[in-house]
């Protein structure tokens, strides 16, 4: 209670000399404010004693959909007690939070039907594959027990594979294009700084500071030898260095200036410097599905209904009514005080609803993107084995534009590479064939950079479309521009119905924006409950 009078006396006295942005940024330095640093850990769980406390009625709420929104948000709400009931239309909950096993099974909305022969301890997953760091997935992680483990999203050994400019046909290393543009342009900046030509812009200090920065940032030659990059270790070696005499045999001399820049590897390299992309990249140990797991299990199961089509949503003022279609064709209703639609925006857009025109309007622009993995198992590591890629993702100008090495089971006796993972035309090409023709185009373009064993040691294979994937229909969506308005609508409660998905967040296809989306419509009906009558 001291504690409590002594904070309330400093906030008075610095409020009424230094006005309210001093008493803002005041509040902040106590934790009482979002600042800043404070707003990342401003989130507060619903707790089981503001009910209890307060003597009000624990609310229901329904949710529609078991994808990370929605047992994200059953399973907040559930941490003070509110009795949420999840309606999900697969038969399996997360959503795109999907890992493919052995036995895995699932007929796309074109009556295609795979079924999955992956071994034991083998797996794909169809969907999201990696968090950042900083991401409030790996929160959710630790607070639900799910081991991590590093993603790969970076492999200096990595290949790139142009199949057009001069240097294409053969694979390159990261770690060689990289010495090579960072050389060449090292090069061509110092020449033009010590012959003057950016004396308009550089002191004298400056200049002595860039040369000797350039110098170390392109590995190239003093002014001695011109500045003149010409190859060096950080290219790789041709015959790696060795024990006795063996100093190994660096891959020289480098392409020339004009093939490197008409290649257009240097293309490539902002991808690792994108904040979402950034290494350090982590995945769940055993499958990114561990994370609906825990999330189902702490919601309860008994509390997800699968095989439950949606079919509308009506909102009255004391609470909302929705009619589904249950697993066995019949037509029932789930009612609540809340709900919180957790389903793709273009599904949402095909309910009946008395939300509005505006809402119905807004829900139907967002775009939804194809988007297609393909998994590819070997019986035999062979990129760890032959070619000494330890995780990581190729990068091509070809149709499949990513091949994914797996970031675990590493220097075991088989595993699944990610054969695919293309979007928009790239996709919607390999959405119109067959499995067996997908693995087919994608194994012949896989061969071109790693050779024959792309084929011969094949195994098993799967693939995912997602905008073919019934109840889903989509990779993820993207918003025209000029939607902002409706953005915001969608940010916002219709009635006692509260939207959440990634679709709503700053963090479109990331689980993060469906985690935080979810909190975001918790807040909102915990804050309503909270101001209700108590009963
Ligand atoms: N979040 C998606 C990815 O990392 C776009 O591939």
């Amino acid at each position: 209670m001291s504690a409590q009078v002594s904070r309330r006396a400093v906030l008075e006295a610095v409020g009424a000399t230094g006005g309210a942005g001093i008493l803002f940024e005041a509040m902040g330095l106590l934790g009482l404010a979002p600042t800043e640093a404070t707003s990342r850990v401003a989130y507060r769980p619903p707790a089981s004693a503001d009910f209890s406390l307060s003597g009000r009625r624990r609310a229901r709420v329904v949710v529609l959909g078991a994808g990370i929104a929605g047992l994200a948000a059953a399973y907040e709400l559930g941490k003070a007690g509110y009795d949420c009931r999840v309606l999900e239309a697969k038969d399996r909950p997360g959503g795109r939070n999907w890992t493919v096993r052995g036995g895995t099974t699932e007929r796309d909305l074109d009556g295609r039907t795979q079924t999955s022969a992956f071994a034991a301890g083998q797996y794909l997953n169809a969907g999201p594959a990696r968090i950042a760091q900083w991401m409030v997935t790996l929160d959710y992680c630790r607070e639900l027990g799910v081991a991590i483990e590093p993603m790969a999203n970076q492999n200096a050994d990595e290949v790139i594979y142009h199949q057009k400019g001069p240097l294409s046909g053969h694979p390159i290393a990261y770690r060689t294009a990289k010495a090579d543009v960072y050389g060449y342009i090292s090069e061509l900046l110092a020449k033009a700084t010590d012959r003057g030509s950016l004396d308009g812009e550089l002191t004298a200090t400056d200049k002595e500071k860039l040369l000797e920065f350039l110098r170390d940032f392109g590995d190239i030659g003093g002014r001695e030898h011109g500045w003149r990059y010409t190859g060096s270790s950080r290219r790789g070696y041709r015959v790696n260095p060795g024990a006795g005499s063996q100093r190994g045999v660096v891959l020289t001399p480098p392409p020339s200036l004009h093939d490197v820049l008409g290649s257009d590897v240097g293309l490539d390299f902002s991808f690792e410097l994108e904040y979402r992309q950034a290494m350090m990249m982590f995945q769940p140990v055993g499958g990114m599905d561990r994370i609906v797991d825990a999330l189902t299990r702490r919601v309860g199961r008994h509390r997800v209904r699968f095989g439950c089509q949606v079919l509308s949503v009506t909102d009255r003022p004391d609470g909302v009514e929705v009619l589904f279609r249950d697993g066995e064709g019949g037509t029932r209703h789930e009612t609540g005080d809340f709900c919180v639609a957790a389903m793709p925006p273009h599904l949402l857009a095909r309910l009946r609803h008395n939300l509005g025109g505006e809402v119905q309007r807004a829900l139907g622009l967002p775009r939804p993107l194809s988007v297609g993995k393909l998994g590819l198992e070997y019986g035999r590591r062979w990129w760890e084995e032959d070619e000494h890629i330890f995780g990581g993702i190729t990068t091509t100008d070809m149709d499949v534009r990513q091949i994914w090495h797996p970031s675990h089971g590493f220097l075991g006796d088989r595993g699944v590479v990610l054969g695919y993972y293309n979007r928009d035309a790239d996709s919607l090409l390999y959405d119109s064939l067959d499995p067996a023709a997908r693995v087919r185009r994608a194994v012949a373009a896989g061969v071109r950079i790693y050779g024959e064993k792309y084929r011969d040691e094949l195994v098993s294979s799967f693939s995912v479309a997602w905008r073919r994937t019934p109840f889903i229909e989509g990779g993820w969506i993207s918003w025209p521009n000029g939607t902002e308005r409706e953005y915001a609508l969608l940010n916002k409660p219709a009635g006692r119905v509260y939207f959440a998905g990634d679709w709503l967040s700053h963090l479109v296809s990331w689980q993060a924006g469906a985690f935080l989306s979810a909190r975001a419509a918790v807040m909102g009906i915990h804050e309503r409950a909270m101001a209700s009558q108590v009963s």
